[in-house]
């Protein structure tokens, strides 16, 4: 098939997708591991984390207790975009997530871009995430010893640190884990997801007991602006469910288990969030959650009189996040290794070790690389852009699925979008609601992100293709690489 459309984009067909991944597979490739549970744990494992354990309380201090209708608003955000992630991931079963499925659909250049954004989804928000896990481990040292790290050492210079070594220290971690090999970041991952789901289930079980009606009203005290600040922010905890999508090479009946996967744990973790959200209000009341560090273990420090409960929440967190770094840099390794494979990024990123079977070199790049803005960024501007790059992909995921019914009607699906087209439509419609949420500040550094992408692609990617260059050698008589 040809690689260009009749539009003139540059456009691969999901076959090809696949096909390239099966060729691989008898080479060098990934071996396939993962079964359903697996991928369900993975991907609790890369949702469940900064989100819920940071970044409720500044949902609260927004939306007050209609915080649950934000969270239920980022949620079905959330799902209507899992629906077509899972069509996609359904039909296109290979590494690369979104970035497949827009070459596939879109084609080249919004695929590129996809790509580039998927450094905020992924690369950044490890960042992010890492620098909410250094501060719960100084929580738990504290909660433990009565002693933490010095600021200095804890905290980027943009929140009166010089260098925030724990930050680094945990992406190193998962570096090492994940040269390791997926069989046993997998088990890893499955382990850590299985304990945060239960930490959280503690928490609710305590929470729960003090519940009182009174401490839920007035409701929605901030008003739909209120709710839609906290919506924007509450977005967050559930970015990394279309991680699964990015571990496609390695899943076993993919067809079926990637749909069935995200579904899942979209289900899961949108009822655990609504609960604790209104578990930690009724307890406490909005004042006394909102804005407050480790919200979580405070909550659970006040209904019990005591500071052990807090304190194995706070393990919980070091845990939680921890998993979540471990599986979101995951997912930017086997994108950039997709991307290294069409030609759009340096070559060093495809290459698998023959020894451990996964690519060594590209996550030792990916984590050097986001080590940096841990060790030294704000967390308000990391967290921005790794919500608005997210958002943004998943706008392209909805309209993907518009254009790939359109193109390829009679692709086998295993899962197929509900009330299509009205699925993906509501999809880019919240998506972009979300977006406004972010604000001005937010829009201006993602716009500059954007542009430097478009330079990037139009000086390397559109000339290291191999799509464009296998079109050439057919044009000119060659053979097709
Ligand atoms: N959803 C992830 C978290 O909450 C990014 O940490």
């Amino acid at each position: 098939m040809s690689p260009k459309s009749p539009n003139g984009l540059r456009i691969k067909s999901p076959d090809q997708l696949v096909a390239e991944s099966g060729a691989d597979l008898e080479g060098h490739g990934l071996k396939r591991t993962m079964g359903l549970f697996q991928l369900v744990c993975f991907g609790v494992g890369a949702i469940v984390g900064t989100g819920i354990f940071v970044g409720l309380s500044d949902s609260v201090a927004e939306a007050g207790p209609a915080v649950a209708v934000s969270f239920v608003l980022a949620a079905v955000t959330c799902i209507f975009t899992a629906f077509s992630f899972a069509e996609l991931g359904g039909a296109i079963p290979v590494s690369g997530s979104s970035y497949s499925f827009a070459y596939a659909s879109l084609g080249e250049r919004v695929a590129f871009l996809v790509g580039w954004c998927l450094f905020l989804e992924y690369g950044v928000s490890v960042s992010a995430v890492a620098v909410g896990w250094s501060q719960y481990l100084n929580e738990l040292l504290n909660s433990l010893t009565g002693w933490e790290l010095p600021a200095a050492l804890s905290a980027g210079p943009g929140e009166g640190g010089a260098v925030n070594l724990p930050a680094v220290v945990v992406i190193l971690l998962a570096a090492v884990l994940l040269v390791r090999g997926i069989r046993e970041s997998a088990g890893a991952t499955a382990a850590m997801a299985v304990l945060k789901i239960g930490i959280l289930l503690l928490f609710l079980a305590i929470a729960f007991t003090a519940f009182e009606d009174g401490n839920l009203t007035p409701f929605a005290g901030a008003g739909v602006s209120g709710i839609t600040a906290g919506a924007s922010l509450a977005f967050f905890s559930f970015i990394g469910f279309d991680a699964v999508t990015t571990a496609g090479e390695e899943v076993k009946d993919p067809r079926r288990n990637i749909p069935l996967a995200i579904m899942i744990c979209i289900g899961v973790v949108t009822l655990l969030y609504v609960a604790v959200a209104l578990a930690a209000i009724g307890a406490l009341g909005s004042d006394a959650v909102a804005d407050k560090p480790a919200a979580l273990s405070l909550v659970v420090n006040e209904v019990t009189g005591s500071t052990v409960g807090g304190g194995v929440i706070a393990f919980g967190a070091v845990v939680a996040i921890a998993s979540v770094v471990l599986a979101v840099m995951y997912g930017q390794t086997r994108i950039l290794m997709s991307m290294s494979r069409d030609g759009l990024m340096p070559r060093v990123f495809e290459r698998v070790s023959p020894r451990t079977s996964t690519p060594v070199a590209n996550t030792w790049i990916v984590a050097a690389v986001v080590a940096v803005p841990a060790a030294f960024s704000s967390l308000d501007v990391v967290v921005g852009l790794t919500t608005i790059g997210t958002l943004a992909i998943m706008a392209v995921v909805n309209i993907a699925v518009l254009a790939l019914r359109r193109s390829h009607p009679g692709l086998r699906r295993t899962f197929r979008v509900p009330f299509y087209p009205v699925s993906p439509l509501l999809g880019v419609g919240f998506c972009l609601y979300l977006i406004w949420g972010t604000g001005w500040s937010t829009w201006v550094q993602f716009a500059v992100f954007l542009a430097v992408g478009a330079v990037v692609y139009a000086l390397y990617g559109r000339r290291g293709s191999r799509l464009a260059k296998a079109a050439d050698q057919a044009l000119n008589g060659g053979s097709a690489q």
